[in-house]
């Protein structure tokens, strides 16, 4: 890949794209972005912004013309509340976007294209205890996704493989695990555990209380922003065609996580548990066996430097905000 290289990212007024928008430009490259709204937090870094419904084959043939790579991270997604909630719209949304965008991509010339998947295609079946082995990417066979989004990006993947094995078209495919940083949605339905646990210490008085989903004892691992950003375009260049694991193998609980959080806010809160609220699988690893061997690479920034610069985003963005209130 050279500087000349233009380069497509769609989903780029969302937490992943615009981040790598940024890096790509830092790198020289010319580079649009796409996505049907503009980033919320700040400008794009992007030389061409477009706004465009995804969902329409016509909308993808326009943002594919005319460039080298597509980053394909535009989606309808959001955390776990919001994912178990609409299975029938994110599917649909999402099938849309994927399959109109791998073959405008391919119909224009496009020399390489990226597709984002989710450790929410691994088995369930897999999943069931909070010390769960890190999953391999052979784990996401036989088929057993979360219901709707995870189905949607496995059947996408394949798509993606497909169009290799009859087109010679050059895809990639990552599996993230939880990515976090700073600029990803923080409140309004869609944010996931580290923002939202992030938020809820922010407004919480010391000694307070937080509410928590689940019992805390479900486990994850996290992934921060620049490790995200740097393994995509690792993988990009790569000669990888296969599923790839792109995440850390560091497990931790909720409630270690809250913790954390509780730790660099500088406040001591009471955990409330409600059992009632969605908590997804038991326990998610990455296995990162497989990543080291193709890049020599995997994610280093630790959780607590990763979630330092998130919460203290996040607490500076409430406190913005509670000074626009004051001063209306
Ligand atoms: N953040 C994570 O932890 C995580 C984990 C697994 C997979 N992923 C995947 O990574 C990608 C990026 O995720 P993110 O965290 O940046 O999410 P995000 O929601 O911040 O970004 C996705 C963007 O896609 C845009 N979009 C949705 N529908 C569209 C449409 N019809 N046309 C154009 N744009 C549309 C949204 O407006 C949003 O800005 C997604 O494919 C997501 O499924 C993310």
């Amino acid at each position: 890949m050279s500087n000349t290289t233009r380069i497509l990212v769609t989903g780029a007024g969302g937490f992943i794209g615009h981040h790598l928008v940024k890096r790509l430009k830092q790198e020289g490259y010319w580079v649009r972005g796409v996505d049907i709204k503009p980033p919320e937090y700040e400008d794009t870094a992007a030389d061409e912004f477009q706004i465009l419904d995804l969902r329409r084959w016509e909308s993808c043939l326009e943002a594919s013309e005319n460039v080298d790579e597509v980053y394909n991270l535009a989606a309808d997604m959001g955390g776990i509340g919001y994912i178990t909630a609409f299975l029938a719209g994110i599917s649909c949304n999402n099938i849309l976007i994927n399959a109109h965008m791998l073959e405008a991509s391919r119909s224009n010339g496009v020399k390489r294209f990226l597709f984002s998947s989710s450790a929410c295609v691994y088995a369930q079946y897999k999943q069931k205890s909070a010390d769960v082995s890190p999953l391999k990417e052979e784990d996401a066979y036989p088929a057993d996704p979360e219901p709707g989004y995870g189905w949607e990006k496995l059947y996408a993947e394949e798509l993606c493989r497909y169009y290799y094995r009859d087109y010679k078209f050059e895809t990639r495919i990552v599996r993230f695990h939880n990515v976090y940083g700073p600029l990803g949605t923080y409140d309004g339905g869609k944010e996931k555990a580290p923002a939202a646990i992030s938020r809820k210490v922010a407004l919480a008085s010391g000694g307070g209380h937080i509410e928590i989903w689940g019992d805390g004892q479900q486990t994850r691992s996290f992934m921060y922003i620049d490790d995200c950003v740097e393994g995509l375009i690792r993988i990009m260049q790569s000669d990888h065609r296969e599923p790839l694991n792109l995440g850390t193998d560091r497990l931790v609980t909720v409630d270690e996580l809250v913790d954390l959080i509780c730790g660099i806010a500088g406040k001591q809160l009471n955990k409330r548990h409600d059992l009632s609220k969605p908590q997804g699988v038991r326990g998610r690893n990455s296995d990162n066996t497989r990543l080291r061997e193709v890049l020599g690479w995997e994610p280093a920034i630790s959780l607590e430097e990763g979630l330092r610069a998130t919460y203290n985003w996040i607490a500076s963005e409430i406190e913005k905000k509670s000074l626009v209130q004051a001063a209306a």
